[in-house]
C-alpha cells in the first residue's frame, strides 16, 4: 500500500471494494466454504463472504476444545443465528485430546492439531459437494511470520491443495488492526472485535508438556479469572494479549493448613503492534495481587501464580 491509498483507506470503502471483487470472481452459483475457528480474522471473513453471496456461503466451526472457556458456544450462537447460509460445528474436543495424548513437545503439538483439523474439514467439506472456493481469514502478519518460518502455525494451511478448491483471501493484505475496523463496518459484536489474537492450536501452546482434560479445565478457569479483572481494571485497549500459562511446574504452597504440591499458573500481557515486537505489560500490582487470590483461592489444583517479565524478543508471545 502507497502513501496516498493508505490515505484513502477506509473501512466503508474496503468493504465496497471486496464486495466487487468477490462478485467479480464467484461465479453467480458458486458455493464457498468457510472454516471459522471462533477468532477475529476467520469471523470477518465469514461475515464478509455473508454479505457478498449470502447462503452460498457454507461455514464449519471445528470445535477441538482448546477455546478459551465459553467461546465455543459464543462463536456458535453467533454463526447460527447471523450467518444465512447452513453452519456446521464439528464436536470434535474428545478426538484432539486422544490425538495429543503423550505429546509434549510444541511443534508437534501444532503439526498433530493441524492435520486433525484438516482431516475433519476436509471430510466435512467434501460431504457438502459442489464446493468452488475455500474462505480463509489469512492476514499480513501471518504471511509474513510463516515466510520468516518462525513457528509451524497451524491456520489451515494445507487445505487448498488437499481440497482442490479455489482459494480466496480478502484480507490478505491487511494487519490486524484494520481488520477489526472492517468487522466492525460489517457489524460483528463487540465481544469479536475487541477478541485477542489467539493461536490457531489455542491453549494447547499455554499447556506446557502433555494434555489432559484436566489441565485444560485448570487453565481455561484461570485465563478467565485473569481476563475478567483484567476487562474490569485495564484499558484493555491498549493491550495486545493478556492470558495464562500453565508452565507444569509444581510448587509446594499451603492449603488447609497442610503442604500442597500444585500447578505453577504464569500470567502474560503484552502491548505490541503487530506481534513481530512485544513489550511486557507493567500491570498494575494490586490488579496483579487480586487475580493471583482469586486464582489460588477458586482453583484448588493451583498453588502460585507468577507474572512473565519477558519481552519479545528475546522472548516470544506465546510460551510454546
Ligand atoms: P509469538 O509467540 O510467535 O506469537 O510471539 C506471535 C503471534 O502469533 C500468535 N501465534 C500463533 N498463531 N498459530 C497461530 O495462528 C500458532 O501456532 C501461533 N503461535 C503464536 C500469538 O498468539 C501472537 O499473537
Amino acid at each position: 500500500m502507497d502513501k496516498r491509498q493508505a490515505r484513502e483507506w477506509s473501512p466503508r470503502k474496503f468493504v465496497e471494494e471486496a464486495l466487487y471483487k468477490i462478485d467479480c470472481t464467484i461465479e453467480a452459483k458458486e458455493k464457498v466454504v468457510c472454516a471459522v475457528s471462533g477468532g477475529l480474522d476467520s469471523m470477518v471473513v465469514a461475515f464478509l463472504l455473508d454479505r457478498a453471496i449470502g447462503d452460498r456461503l457454507i461455514s464449519i466451526f471445528v470445535d477441538h476444545g482448546m477455546l478459551r472457556l465459553g467461546e465455543a458456544a459464543e462463536v456458535s450462537a453467533l454463526c447460527d443465528k447471523k450467518l444465512q447460509g447452513p453452519f456446521y460445528r464439528i464436536d470434535a474436543r474428545e478426538r484432539f485430546i486422544k490425538a495429543l495424548r503423550g505429546v509434549t513437545e510444541p511443534e508437534q503439538k501444532r503439526r498433530i492439531i493441524g492435520a486433525e483439523f484438516i482431516n475433519l474439514f476436509k471430510e466435512r467439506a467434501l460431504s457438502l459437494g459442489d464446493i468452488a472456493y475455500l474462505a480463509q481469514g489469512t492476514i499480513r502478519s501471518d504471511v509474513v511470520e510463516s515466510g520468516a518460518a518462525i513457528k509451524t502455525h497451524h491456520n489451515v494451511g494445507g487445505l487448498p491443495e488437499e481440497l482442490g478448491f479455489k482459494l480466496i483471501e480478502p484480507l490478505r493484505e491487511l494487519y490486524k488492526d484494520k481488520v477489526r475496523l472492517i468487522g466492525k463496518e460489517l457489524g460483528l459484536p463487540e465481544a469479536i472485535l475487541g477478541r485477542q489474537p489467539f493461536p490457531g492450536p489455542g491453549l494447547a501452546v499455554r499447556i506446557i508438556g502433555e494434555i489432559t482434560a484436566g489441565k485444560l479445565a485448570i487453565l481455561q478457569r484461570a485465563d478467565a479469572i485473569f481476563r475478567e479483572e483484567m476487562d474490569a481494571a485495564v484499558s484493555v485497549q491498549q493491550l495486545w494479549q493478556y492470558f495464562a500459562v500453565l508452565t507444569g511446574i509444581h510448587a509446594v504452597g499451603i492449603k488447609g493448613g497442610c503442604r500442597h504440591y500444585g500447578e505453577v499458573v504464569a500470567l502474560r500481557a503484552v502491548t505490541s503492534d503487530d506481534a513481530m515486537t512485544a513489550l511486557w505489560a507493567e500491570l498494575p500490582a494490586g490488579l496483579l495481587d487480586k487475580v493471583s487470590q482469586r486464582i489460588t483461592g477458586e482453583i484448588a489444583a493451583v498453588s502460585r501464580v507468577v507474572y512473565d517479565i519477558t519481552s519479545k524478543p528475546p522472548g516470544t508471545i506465546e510460551w510454546e
